[in-house]
């Protein structure tokens, strides 16, 4: 069997302990997570961190403990968050083996010490934050806006019922790339395959009755890795917090191409 070795300064380390429970602590009252820390100015190793949470002060989801660890404990713990329910995309991470939402997870799906780590195979800026330019760039690639070459209607563009229900299931995505980052062709080819996040925003303003470059968008994509890397391993479709279907959007999308080549 192949064995791979990690480059040295890529071992994550044991880390420090910062605060554990005082002797004769309830039973139950504090959680422990274990979360991964790194900081590119020290040009140390990454390390894994232990904090105990009191769950007494501390609301049940996994953004109130990280919350609670830098306001109470080590400020310099960082992470990206904002809206705190489940709309903004921002505090994606990997938590318990899942990519998923601090703020939408609960603690208690978690069995035991909690591992938090930065979203997979993304080169990590500090902490908990990984760097999204390329995935930002990817979704620009796709022109994600209404084009048409109908003059602007004064008021609206108008789309029936039927047309706007076809838009249900693509047009929730947050952007929160806990599916792209859950795909092994992503992890192996992220320069080149746009990745179930950017190709299910694709398929949204393909199948918006609306927009009038449907083909030149399908020509964009008709490409051996922009689109035809999904080998329909259907870990993003497990991994979205928001229940949506990337993997059924590029089936979708390869559908059309087929479609129009017959
Ligand atoms: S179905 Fe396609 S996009 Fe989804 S995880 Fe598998 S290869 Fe990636
Ligand atoms: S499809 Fe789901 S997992 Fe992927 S970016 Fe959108 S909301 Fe996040
Ligand atoms: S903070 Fe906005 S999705 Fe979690």
């Amino acid at each position: 069997m192949v064995q791979f070795t990690l480059p040295k300064n890529s071992k994550v380390k044991k880390g420090k302990a910062w605060n554990p429970p005082p002797a004769g602590a309830e039973e139950g009252r504090w959680r422990e997570y274990r979360i991964y820390r790194f900081d590119p100015e020290t040009g140390e190793n990454p390390h894994l961190d232990t904090y105990w949470v009191d769950m007494n002060e501390c609301g049940p989801m996994v953004l109130d403990a990280l919350l609670w660890i830098k306001n109470t404990i080590d400020p310099t713990l960082t992470f990206r968050r904002s809206c705190r329910e489940g709309v903004c995309g921002s505090c994606s991470m990997n938590i318990a083996g899942t990519n998923t939402l601090a703020c939408t997870m609960h603690a208690d799906d978690a069995k035991g010490a909690i591992p938090v780590y930065p979203l997979p195979h993304l080169k990590v800026i500090k902490d908990l934050v990984p760097d999204m330019t390329e995935f930002y760039a990817q979704h620009r690639s796709i022109e994600p806006w209404l084009k048409t070459d109908t003059p602007t209607p004064p008021k609206e563009w108008r789309q029936s019922h039927e047309d706007r229900q076809k838009l249900d299931g693509l047009y929730e995505c947050i952007l929160c790339a806990c599916c792209s980052t859950a795909c092994p062709s992503y992890w192996w080819n992220g320069d080149r395959y746009l990745g179930p996040a950017v190709l299910l925003q694709a398929e949204r303003w393909v199948e918006d009755s609306r927009d009038e470059r449907t083909g030149e968008r399908l020509d964009e994509l008709e490409d051996p890795f922009r689109l035809y890397r999904c080998h329909t391993i259907l870990n993003c479709t497990k991994a979205c917090p928001k229940g949506l279907n990337p993997a059924a959007a590029i089936a979708s999308l390869k559908r059309k191409m087929v479609e129009r080549s017959e």
